[in-house]
């Protein structure tokens, strides 16, 4: 009698499970996702935490509270990392996991030259997410021997400190940046198997 029940319970968390996997699965291919809803749902979480930490801690932080600033020498200087170092630094950890997948802020006006678009892909993406407000750019590329899913996301200005910060640092090749404007972009890469 115990064992049937606990085969019970088995059977009745699978199918929960099963379906929800389904439903998560989603579309034409059940069960599994494709490399565009994936780099998707990539964004969507990065877009959400730098969004996030520009407001909820650069912005509350220096501009609201006074308590500490963003600096880009923030080690030396006891300061926090700037939206873009923080970005980095996470890109970097997850670099170092060796997944087949990496992403990275990119711009058309970089302020850091590194990060100026380098294949012509992601130059074809920028300059299409440039002149698309609101679209994304899919695109595959291959480098080396690998075959590469590219997806380029407008990177937009949602705070003042944005506009401010850029269109004031004396590297920066563009001073007219507006509340709303596309900076750049978000470029993530998926290895095709
Ligand atoms: C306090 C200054 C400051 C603020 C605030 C700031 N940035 Fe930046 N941003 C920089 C600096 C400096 C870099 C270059 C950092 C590096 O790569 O080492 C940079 C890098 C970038 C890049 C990569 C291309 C480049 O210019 O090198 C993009 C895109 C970008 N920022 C967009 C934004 C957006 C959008 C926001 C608001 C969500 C923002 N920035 C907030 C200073 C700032």
């Amino acid at each position: 009698m115990k064992s049937k029940l606990v085969l019970l319970a088995f059977l009745s968390t699978s199918v929960v499970a099963l379906s929800g996997f389904s439903l998560f699965g989603g579309d034409k291919e059940e069960g599994s996702v494709s490399l565009q809803r994936m780099a998707d749902a990539m964004f969507a979480v990065m877009e959400a935490d730098r969004a996030n930490y520009t407001k909820e801690v650069v912005h509350r932080m220096q501009n609201v509270e006074k308590i500490v600033d963003a600096d880009e020498f923030w080690e030396d200087k006891k300061a926090l990392p700037l939206p873009a170092q923080m970005f980095r630094l996470g890109a970097e950890r997850v670099a170092e996991k060796d997944l087949g997948f990496t992403y990275g802020l990119l711009s058309q006006w970089p302020i850091n030259k590194q990060n100026k678009a380098k294949t012509k892909t992601e130059k074809e993406g920028l300059a299409y997410i440039a002149e698309n407000a609101g679209e994304n750019f899919y695109g595959s590329e291959k480098l080396g021997s690998d075959t590469y899913f590219t997806a380029v996301y407008p990177d937009v200005a949602v705070s003042k400190a944005c506009v401010s910060c850029h269109n004031e640092h004396k590297d920066s090749p563009r001073t007219d940046f507006k509340l709303g404007d596309t900076m750049g972009a978000v470029v993530i890469r998926i290895k095709a198997d």
